[in-house]
């Protein structure tokens, strides 16, 4: 070999040895910023990891509208309502975040994009690597996830109490998830539904237990996307805020957000019948002696209403807990007529959750009288409810409740 292909030989050498120390240093330097989860990442994804990703630049339409990308894309950023017949009757702006408009048709949506982008982020979940995502759940979030995890590449395992409305199985099915329905129990009972999805995660190496109730990330997510939403689309310009809690992620997030903004708006709570939390925010305990958790075997909520109204403190609604400043109880019967008036009056066909915040919604207004800014949210649709909250006949022989269209808002009551 002569010396000039022997100095090519050993600078291509030299060279290569460079180039690889250089790229070996940038993936350490990347794991350390990233976490343990960057190298499982790097290696077995075939997708970005990131939710939001940068729209290609065939997506970049010059002056055009912003394009979404995947259903993902779709979350969040929901229409605020002036919902008409509220507003006239109250002399106030009643306003409201109109979430059944999420691909995923709640407000859950934002949440179960939380969860998962969080353990994504964690390395916790690998998108199409045969991880499973699992959830106890009354069926908005389940939906949301299983949503999330077919656009992800994730299995999705949802435990439900069997008395929910029929829609939301159905639903969960379409989508692809196993559905467990388990009898409706304490949670200090191993069979209410989330410690058995809890236990299902714990069993399966590739699962990851959601845990809305207890997992941060939902309250965070409402305060970086709902809370922040509202104060741009009021311009700051509001007075109350209420809603109710099924998880507290909703009502927390939000009141964080805006009491940042300012003490003085008023974060109320709307409880549904049955529900201990009206009881602990007013009177500082939890529940009457007869509600007490696990002194009740079956339902710990009798009411129609569906994803609000709870009877233990979850570390998302402590996580806001001390910026409630009032609470309301709404009965079924009251949140059962303010949907058939929302219907006949606005056309807006809503859940009961949405039902309970309107009642909720008035009373403040009326308490704060004429010309206030009033805040709620319309977190699903009646077309969830059809079996049930929409059901004259299941709510009369069921639960002995009218569907008569209410004349006024008399039946609303006094906060
Ligand atoms: C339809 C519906 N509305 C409202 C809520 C309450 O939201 P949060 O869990 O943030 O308290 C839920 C919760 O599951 C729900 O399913």
């Amino acid at each position: 070999m002569d010396s000039s292909k022997t100095s090519i030989l050993v600078s291509g050498a030299l060279i290569a040895g460079i180039s690889i120390t250089l790229v070996v240093q940038t993936l350490l330097k990347c794991q350390k910023k990233s976490g343990p989860g960057f190298f499982k990442r790097l290696c077995c994804s075939n997708s970005s990891t990131e939710l939001e990703q940068l729209p290609p630049p065939w997506l970049r339409v010059k002056d055009g509208e912003e394009i979404k990308v995947g259903v993902e894309g779709l979350i969040g950023e929901t229409p605020l309502v002036l919902i008409r017949s509220l507003s006239r009757e109250t002399k106030c702006r009643i306003l409201a975040k109109v979430e059944f408009l999420n691909p995923g048709g709640s407000t859950k949506d934002r949440v179960g994009k939380g969860l998962i982008k969080e353990a994504e982020g964690s390395g916790l979940l690998v998108p199409h690597q045969g991880y499973t995502v699992y959830e106890g759940t009354v069926g908005s979030t389940g939906i949301s996830l299983a949503m999330i995890c077919r656009a992800r590449g994730y299995n999705c395992h949802i435990v439900m109490p069997d008395d929910q409305a029929e829609e939301k199985y159905s639903a969960l099915r379409a989508l692809g998830a196993t559905v467990e329905k388990v009898r409706p129990a304490s949670i200090v009972d191993p069979g209410h539904f989330v410690n058995v999805a809890r236990a299902r995660a714990a069993a399966n190496e590739k699962g990851f237990f959601a845990n809305q109730f207890e997992n941060l990330a939902n309250f965070t997510t409402h305060q970086t996307t709902t809370g922040r939403e509202i104060l741009r689309q009021t311009g700051g310009n509001i007075d109350a805020f209420v809603a109710g809690a099924g998880t507290g992620g909703t009502l927390s997030g939000v009141a964080h957000c805006l009491k940042e903004r300012s003490n003085n708006i008023i974060i109320a709570l709307a409880d549904p019948q049955g529900s201990g939390l009206y009881h602990k925010v007013e009177h500082g305990t939890l529940y009457t002696p007869e509600q007490s958790e696990g002194s009740r075997r079956r339902h710990q909520v009798d009411t129609v209403v569906e994803g609000v109204g709870m009877t233990r403190l979850t570390d998302n609604l402590l996580a806001g807990f001390d910026h409630i400043d009032m609470a309301t109880s709404v009965t079924d019967q009251q949140a059962v007529s303010m949907s058939r008036f929302l219907m006949a009056n606005d056309g807006f066909f809503v859940g009961s959750s949405s039902a309970v915040n309107c009642v909720a919604a008035v009373r403040l207004a009326k308490k704060l009288g004429p010309g206030s800014t009033v805040v709620t949210l319309l977190c699903d649709s009646g077309s969830r409810h059809g079996t049930k909250f929409w059901s004259d006949s299941a709510l009369e022989t069921n639960f002995n409740l009218t569907s008569a269209i209410p004349t006024s808002l008399d039946f609303v009551g006094d906060f």
